[in-house]
């Protein structure tokens, strides 16, 4: 049996025998365990793709398509992800303050619509605890040949208008470690968070980073919702211009839930094959309209959906929800199909 078929057959239906989350631990876990041993390491590189560099915004990506944040929020299992062949990882969204997220059940599968929806909150470490373990894992000698991107996002606690300090606060932490740092404004999940894509909130809070990154000079990115009108979505691109910024990450989940069923809907940004269009009409408007490099993020299942985003213009692609329904052949099929 190849690798795929032994996802689709046997582990996939284990793994969905059991609650999205208690799933998504256990495969946390396991592949935690194994960013320890080298000789299981060397095992997973089966399911590597092909070689196919690429270099943007300053870094060099051994293949085009990265893990998207919210699967490894706290970086625990960073050379488990290097191992599998991801081309890229983006660990986070990590805030200032540790916090537990909303109470569970937090995240819903809709397997016919390949799609997931979640309300987590933010749940993470906090950017102290993640610091350091990024810390080790550089001094080990065990950091991936490939780049490592944080994802920042604010405390729950910290009222909005506090917002920019909280970034900060993690941004000071964990620039020197990242080999790119994204400030996510798109999350629906925390209140308030997506105020900061308008026009004078972002302003500020750009401003700022830009200021704050005159020393550790990584490229920094913007994540963006899907669900802003084009004169927003306008709005931000020359924002992002105007404050260096070096690339935005098209899109974050979806608040349009129209292709899940009333009775079975719940709160949360949606994700999977019902953001693939919406996603990609971002793609095409910012590289329609902007030299900014996008990675696109929403709906790439297979090879068709990521050629689809490469083809609207984006220079790398990040997978989340069509890769708990794929599994780990989804890089190698994506991969040879581009
Ligand atoms: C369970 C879950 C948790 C997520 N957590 C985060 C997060 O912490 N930060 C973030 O920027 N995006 C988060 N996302 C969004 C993904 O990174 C991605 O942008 C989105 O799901 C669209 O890609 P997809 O259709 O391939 O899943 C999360 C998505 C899912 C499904």
């Amino acid at each position: 049996m190849n690798a795929g078929a032994l996802y689709q057959r046997l582990v996939r239906p284990f793994l969905f025998s059991l609650s999205p989350e208690a799933a998504h631990n256990l495969a946390i876990r396991n592949l935690r365990t194994i960013s320890s041993l080298p000789s299981v390491l060397r095992q997973l590189e089966r399911f590597k793709p092909p070689s196919k560099p690429t270099s943007v915004f300053g870094l060099t990506f051994p293949n085009p398509i990265g893990l998207a944040a919210g699967f490894d929020k706290n970086g625990v299992a960073i050379p488990a992800w290097a191992a599998l062949g991801f081309g890229f990882v983006e660990i986070g969204t990590i805030t200032a303050k540790s916090q537990p997220g909303n109470p569970r059940p937090r995240i819903f599968r809709y397997p016919e619509q390949q799609a997931l929806i979640n309300r987590l909150g933010f749940n993470n470490d906090g950017a102290d605890v993640v610091a350091a373990r990024l810390r080790v894992l550089r001094e080990s000698g065990h950091w991936p040949a490939i780049p490592i991107g944080v994802n920042l996002g604010k405390s729950k606690v910290t009222p909005i208008e506090d917002a920019v300090g909280d970034y900060l606060y993690s941004f000071r932490l964990l620039a020197a470690l990242a080999d790119y740092i994204v400030l996510n404004v798109s999350s629906p999940n925390t209140p308030g968070l997506r105020t900061l894509q308008e026009h004078d909130a972002l302003e500020q809070l750009l401003a700022a980073i830009h200021c704050e990154n005159e020393a550790t000079r990584k490229p920094i990115l913007l994540k963006i919702a899907p669900d802003l009108s084009l004169a927003e979505l306008e709005q931000i691109i020359s924002a992002c211009e105007q404050h260096g910024i070096a690339g935005i990450i098209a899109t974050n989940t979806t608040l349009d839930h129209s292709d899940i069923p009333p009775s079975r809907d719940q709160t949360g940004g949606l994700s999977g094959r019902p953001l693939r269009e919406k996603s990609t009409q971002f793609v095409r408007v910012i590289t329609s309209r902007s030299q900014l490099p996008v990675i696109a993020s929403g709906g790439i299942t297979d090879a068709a959906s990521a050629r689809e985003k490469l083809e609207a213009g984006a220079q790398l692609l990040q997978v989340y929800t069509g890769y708990v329904y794929r599994g780990p052949a989804l890089l190698r099929e994506i991969a040879e199909g581009l």
